[in-house]
């Protein structure tokens, strides 16, 4: 890429409108193209194609604008499932103008650069991963995945979903990304939900977290049992925790003689854990926040961990702390690519090796992907 030399143009203003070529993608479902000496954060655009944009924000680190229409189109675009997506619409999907192997291409290409800019991973590391953004199996549109979705209604009484970076309610009477029973506002959201995952079953309230894809729990159990390899008698640990779903799988393969401490902070996930898994004592759910529960006690190490933290991940000191002990082998369930590649970089440091990635399309029409790391003494 090519950087702009000459000074920046600060006279760029939200409604100014001018031809950019788009040249790369960035992390957010943002394209990067250049002008005026600034780089442009362009929505609604494919890397490759020239596009006429207007701005729709500007300050002094980062100048947005919105693709509103297409010069040279790129072979990847398609025409959008849902006509509320675009310029000034629903905020909810990025992609849906890309096709759905672009768009995992693209979410691959976020993954990578995420990898080597804030993880430090050379080509060499990065190639020996085999890194690819795997297809979830059942909805092969990409539509009708979604196992929640906030409906809104404004004070006017407006119902739908909100607007890009807005609170505003924009009105919405179908949604393509969700399951059938939730995918328009008038359908009515049971208080709570049977999931089966395998042999197992959870009761989630519709308030609580449970993984938004359809397909994920499954794919993501499996990755994780394949990446943990937890054997009869060991002692691991699920760092946030939720319902209990990698507690529920790593607590059967360790069985009776082993021991799983599950820990997470919503009251309410921790009591939905208690009651999915009480056929299995070993495995203890702990309501506490993560880095207290760490702190509060002189742990042994155990022989594994299980991390799957919020969107933030863990955090600088946490993974220090975490990466200190002698822990053969963490796997790290991410939703932020750049997050994750943070904490690996806080892991590479302690000692720990990149051994195993996954990544998953679990988020269809939209920038976010689903990753999982083995991390490995
Ligand atoms: C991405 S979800 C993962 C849940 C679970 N592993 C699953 O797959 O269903 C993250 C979980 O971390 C919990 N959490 C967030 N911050 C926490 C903290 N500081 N300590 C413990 N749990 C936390 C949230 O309540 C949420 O249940």
């Amino acid at each position: 890429m090519t950087r702009p030399t000459k000074a920046p143009d600060t006279s760029l203003r939200v409604g100014d409108r001018f031809p950019i070529q788009v040249e790369s993608i960035a992390h957010g479902g943002h394209a990067i193209g250049h002008h005026a000496g600034r780089t442009i954060f362009v929505r609604h655009a494919i890397p490759g194609e020239r596009v006429e944009v207007v701005v729709t924000a500007v300050n002094r680190k980062i100048v947005r604008a919105d693709a509103v229409a297409v010069i040279d189109a790129s072979e990847d675009r398609v025409a959008p499932p849902c006509p509320w997506t675009g310029p000034g619409g629903c905020g909810g999907c990025d992609f849906q103008h890309v096709s759905l192997a672009r768009q995992r291409d693209l979410k691959r290409e976020v993954l990578v650069s995420s990898l080597q800019r804030f993880a430090g991973l050379d080509d060499a590391a990065i190639g020996k991963l085999g890194i690819r953004v795997e297809e979830l199996p059942g909805h092969p549109d990409g539509r009708g995945w979604m196992t929640r979705v906030r409906w809104s209604r404004d004070d006017a009484g407006v119902v739908g979903l909100r607007r890009h970076r807005s609170h505003e309610v924009i009105a919405v009477d179908h949604c393509v990304l969700a399951e059938p029973s939730i995918d328009s506002p008038e359908a009515v959201v049971s208080p709570s939900t049977l999931r089966r995952v395998f042999d197992r079953t959870w009761e989630i309230p519709a308030s609580d977290f449970w993984q938004v894809h359809e397909g994920l729990p499954e794919a993501l159990v499996g990755t994780v049992m394949e990446m943990a390899q937890p054997r009869a008698g060991e002692h691991w640990w699920d760092l946030y925790s939720g319902a209990g779903l990698f507690a529920a799988f790593i607590g059967t393969a360790v069985g009776l003689d082993g021991r799983v401490d599950a820990v997470e902070a919503s009251p309410s996930a921790v009591s939905i854990a208690r009651s999915a898994l009480s056929d299995l004592p070993q495995v203890v759910v702990h309501e506490a926040d993560t880095a207290a529960w760490i702190l509060g006690a002189d742990h042994e190490a155990p022989d594994g961990v299980i991390l799957d933290p919020p969107r933030a991940g863990v955090g600088e000191q946490l993974m220090a702390t975490l990466t200190s002990a002698e822990i053969p082998r963490l796997v790290y369930v991410a939703c932020d690519p750049v997050a994750l590649a943070r904490d690996l970089a806080v892991a590479r440091a302690a000692g720990y090796r990149l051994t195993a990635l996954r990544s998953f399309d679990a988020f269809p029409m939209t920038h976010h992907l689903e990753t999982v790391a083995l991390l490995s003494r």
